[in-house]
């Protein structure tokens, strides 16, 4: 059946199927109609009075000095965001291929041991479920650089935090996962998948330029599919997440399709939760809080729910199989779909679902540069097609003094709103805001307190109007400017007549994707109204374009990219951006596109660059450069995933010869040491 295949192909790819089926015009409409725009733009902001301050809760180990630029701050180099390397071409080998004077290095591929008992990886997928406990996941995505020591120490030694997004499994196993008749019947492989997902966090350091060792140190840590958590915030104790694991609602097991990432100023590692719903399954009716994020109703994505006389498997399946939701796992969906604060340097601390940030298929999380005595602000992506992006905007103000390891648990969660004429507006998704409380009356929808808001994040924000999107990526933020930008990656469904092409997501049937970016009013990142436009439309040289509302030129041979989705804005002001052009993608586009890539752009200029092309059939997705910009990490996702059946996207990277491509690390360092992308 044609749906199936399609089903078939985004889950090989990691992705999901559509699943916002509202009419948010028509939403959007009875909103404007009813609230006059100032109504809305007075809105709950007035209730972020500044809070009590709680103490920091002392780290168990020593946290170094470790926060981004701070306004008003001179920047490390001056932010002109120029780039001086000659670019790569387009590239299908199975190979890295790095501009001229810059040499690129492995490290801490898929299987690597880092803790326990240090197990060695074995090709072939020969490892078991406890090894795989204690080596590095499999799909590196997100990652950050927590520097350990000072000075010139902190560019050698660190902490590498990666989220391990989802896992290849005629990879991970030596010949698949084992299925009889619909039911997995090796437990092991079931331990190891979900051992091969979550968060690693390494101790790293430099034994020469560009080359780098596992400290085999107490820092670090796997977190995985199973890890126990803690529910914080709004949802705490909610009904909606009671289970037979935690009948009073405040603990779950594990994070899971962790993609992007962020990080805090006070040093902690925010791992984001994606596409978890199809990890699920529920046969007995769904809830709409399953229904609107696409939890299946036939069989869970790798049926981990089958292997159901053990507890830790068996709650993936979300039927109502008990008399009550503290007697099965009706609720187990409901604990995904949250952004994580990790303590990277307290490897015994329990990591914390910070429900304020809402629930949705979470891409990852950036802050605005964090200005002392004022509140701060989180902007995070839903990707999905036609999902939305969103703003958290703390109750409390910052205080780089007296840090409230708990800030993330009071604010406001926005919902964005992009006007055709390059406005746009923050709307609140809360139960106290006057306008929110009449937008879901207009539309019908009750909720019974803030919890059940944060639950039902998407239903929300459909009935406030928000504006759907063309998948919702990475963001950054630019340290000087403040400025967001917000790769959109593609979306072929654009133009239907739920979601229309507008000046935001320009394009009908969009393969390439692009670029927006916007100014909060005031500079303020928690301003609620913005100005945005396009800084880049995504696509082969005769249909993109550079800066479109400054008539800027199409991308060219050095330069043309499809499907943008990682995004990062380094110590230079320099804009990297990686391509996850799906599988079927790269095979139609592979004479035009070539593999996976990064490129680098200067914001100010609209100079864009391609600087790196990766091995075959991975995706290039997580970046980030020690202190003093010299070292850079990047990871590859899933080299030679679908080789089997195509083996056009095969790959044996890094290891060569016949062995298994493995997700990994790529150290980059310049041979004159200087700082890279400059
Ligand atoms: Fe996991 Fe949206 O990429
Ligand atoms: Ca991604
Ligand atoms: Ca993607």
């Amino acid at each position: 059946m044609k749906e199936q295949t399609l089903e078939q192909t985004l889950i090989e790819n990691g992705d999901e199927l559509p699943s916002n089926h509202s009419d948010n015009a028509t939403f959007a409409a009875i909103v404007e109609r009813r609230f006059s725009r100032r109504s809305l733009l007075r809105g709950s902001f007035n209730a972020a009075i500044l809070g009590a301050f709680t103490a920091s809760s002392a780290a168990a180990l020593a946290r170094p000095a470790f926060l981004p630029p701070q306004a008003g701050a001179r920047p490390p180099f001056g932010l002109t965001g120029n780039i001086s390397f000659d670019p790569v071409p387009v590239s299908k080998a199975d190979e890295v291929l790095l501009p001229t004077g810059y040499t690129g290095t492995p490290f801490l591929p898929w299987g690597e041991p880092i803790c326990g008992h240090y197990p060695d990886y074995i090709d072939g997928g020969l490892n078991s479920g406890e090894d795989q406990e204690c080596q590095i996941g499999m799909h590196h995505d997100g990652m950050h650089y927590f520097p350990l020591g000072k000075g010139d120490e902190s560019n050698r030694h660190g902490l590498l935090c990666m989220n391990h997004e989802y896992i290849d499994q005629p990879k991970l196993h030596p010949n698949g996962a084992t299925l009889v008749g619909g039911v997995r019947t090796v437990v092991d492989e079931v331990r190891k998948e979900v051992a091969a997902h979550g968060v690693s966090v390494v101790e790293i350091k430099e034994v020469v330029h560009g080359e780098w060792e596992v400290v085999r140190g107490p820092y670090n840590r796997r977190i995985t599919a199973g890890t126990p958590m803690e529910i914080s915030g709004p949802v705490r104790g909610s009904d909606l997440v009671k289970t037979l694991y935690s009948p009073n609602g405040t603990r779950a097991r594990g994070t899971i399709n962790n993609c992007a990432h962020g990080y805090t100023p006070w040093g902690t590692y925010l791992t984001c939760e994606e596409n978890w719903a199809g990890y699920f399954v529920n046969r007995t009716g769904r809830p709409r809080e399953h229904a609107r994020y696409g939890v299946p109703t036939t069989n869970s994505r790798y049926r981990w729910d089958t292997v159901d006389h053990i507890d830790e498997y068996a709650r993936f399946n979300a039927s109502a199989l008990g008399a009550s939701a503290v007697e099965d796992y009706r609720n187990e969906p409901n604990t995904q779909g949250w952004i994580v604060e990790i303590d990277p340097f307290d490897p015994t601390s329990t990591p914390k679902k910070r429900t304020a940030l809402g629930r949705f298929a979470h891409e990852g999380v950036v802050f605005a540069p964090v200005q002392n005595g004022q509140p701060l602000a989180f902007y995070s992506g839903d990707d999905a097609a036609n999902e939305y992006i969103y703003k958290f905007v703390t109750r409390e103000r910052y205080n780089a003094n007296r840090i409230n390891r708990d800030i993330l648990d009071h604010g406001t969660l926005y919902v964005a709103v992009f006007h055709d004429d390059g406005t746009g507006e923050w709307r609140a998704l809360d139960i106290e805001d006057a306008a929110f409380r009449a937008a879901a009356q207009a539309a019908g929808v009750e909720f019974k307190d803030q919890a059940d808001v944060l639950v039902n994040t998407r239903l929300a924000a459909d009935i406030v109007g928000a504006t759907k999107m063309d998948r919702p990526e990475w963001g950054a933020v630019h340290p000087q400017t403040n400025e967001v930008y917000f790769t959109l990656t593609n979306n072929s469904g654009r133009g239907g007549a739920n979601n229309p092409v507008d000046a935001a997501n320009p394009r009908a049937n969009n393969q390439f994707g692009q670029i927006i970016r916007w100014r909060e009013q005031g500079n303020r990142p928690w301003a609620l109204t913005f100005n945005w436009d396009l800084f880049v439309l995504a696509g082969p040289n005769d249909d993109s374009q550079v800066l479109p509302a400054q008539n800027g030129p199409a991308l060219n041979d050095d330069n043309r990219f499809a499907s943008p989705d990682g995004l990062w804005i380094d110590n230079s002001g320099i804009l990297w951006i990686q391509t996850d052009m799906g599988g079927g993608q790269q095979r139609v586009e592979q004479d035009r596109m070539g593999n996976n890539a990064m490129l680098a752009a200067n914001p100010y200029t609209g100079d864009i660059r391609r600087f790196l092309v990766g091995p075959l059939g991975q995706e290039v997705t997580g970046v980030i450069t020690t202190p003093n910009s010299r070292t850079m990490f990047v990871n590859f996702q899933h080299p030679g995933e679908s080789g089997e059946t195509f083996p056009e996207v095969a790959s044996n990277w890094p290891d060569g010869g016949n062995a298994r491509a493995r997700s990994g690390t790529l150290i980059i360092t310049r041979d004159d040491g200087g700082v890279i992308g400059t």
